[in-house]
């Protein structure tokens, strides 16, 4: 049984598989390779993309699924997560796909080792599969070789999951990560940091907005947003006529993250992303519920 809690639980030779898979889904329809299996979503925390993205996934594949509503399930009665969970995995679904704001979430109920767990985000350490889908339309944009190429993660560095896995995955495959942000969102890191944005964007092959995460925020950063745009938002007075590949996670924060005007523009790439994510997430589905078996 394997299970993807982050990056880490994948080899290389699977990474290189799933980047493979997910450009043949994408270039012809696949058939019904998982046409027995049976997913449960489990989202303790709202989601657009990820949970639709998964669902499209797994039925595009032939798989069924079913979604429990966390606001009105026994949660609400005190059933911790374990037990909602054991008593998932006694109806025998193939893989538990959870979103939860604990980083802990999935690696202790992938340790319960009664299902497949799949991490759709948790808390601000892991979100693997955003971080994969993320790799998959950079290799599509660099003809399948990002080695060397610099991303500039660019906001609420410290509280983004997406940042934490993309950080780690693009790192491993060879590119060069620097941070953008205010002193309030920047992580304790290693890597190169910039407090403006100006100061790299002579450097960058790609840009990674993020949103701020006013959801995990203990009491308000900053007061005024548009204060902050004014020196973050990514936008053509900005970039110029620069080269820079533009990605963002969603949902974005229209013209606080990236301004009207360059979400239209080609360089951006955030509907993409999107489109790509029902890709590679039929690519992880295909891994963990078949090809591990
Ligand atoms: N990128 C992402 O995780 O979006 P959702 O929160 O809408 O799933």
């Amino acid at each position: 049984m394997q299970h993807l809690v982050d990056i880490n639980n994948f080899s290389d030779a699977q990474i290189a598989q799933l980047l493979h898979d997910a450009k043949t889904f994408k270039a012809q329809r696949p058939s019904q390779l998982l046409r027995d299996k049976l997913l449960i979503t489990l989202f303790f925390e709202n989601s657009t993309r990820t949970r639709s993205s998964f669902e499209v996934a797994a039925k595009r594949l032939g798989a069924a699924v079913v979604h429990l509503d966390p606001g009105k399930s026994s949660t609400n009665k005190g059933e911790s997560l374990e037990d909602t969970f054991a008593n998932l995995c006694a109806m025998e679904p193939d893989g538990v796909i959870i979103r939860h704001s604990e980083n802990e979430a999935p690696g202790l109920l992938a340790d319960m080792q009664m299902t497949s767990v799949i991490n759709a985000g948790a808390g601000n350490y892991a979100h693997p599969t955003q971080a994969l889908l993320d790799l998959f339309t950079l290799m599509e944009h660099f003809n399948g070789n990002v080695q060397g190429k610099t991303i500039a993660i660019v906001g609420d560095i410290v509280s983004s999951r997406v940042a934490s896995s993309g950080i780690r995955l693009f790192t491993r495959m060879g590119m060069n990560v620097i941070l953008v942000a205010p002193k309030p969102f920047m992580p304790e890191s290693d890597l190169p940091q910039f407090e403006k944005l100006e100061d790299v964007l002579d450097k960058v092959d790609v840009i990674m907005s993020l949103r701020a995460q006013l959801e995990r925020h203990a009491s308000p950063i900053f007061n005024d947003y548009a204060a902050y745009a004014k020196h973050y938002c990514i936008d053509h007075a900005r970039l110029g006529n620069r080269n820079i590949l533009i990605l963002h996670p969603g949902p974005v924060m229209r013209n606080i993250d990236i301004s009207d005007a360059m979400l239209e523009d080609e360089r951006c790439k955030v509907l993409e992303q999107v489109k790509n994510g029902v890709y590679m997430r039929m690519a992880i589905l295909k891994l963990l519920l078949l090809d591990s078996e």
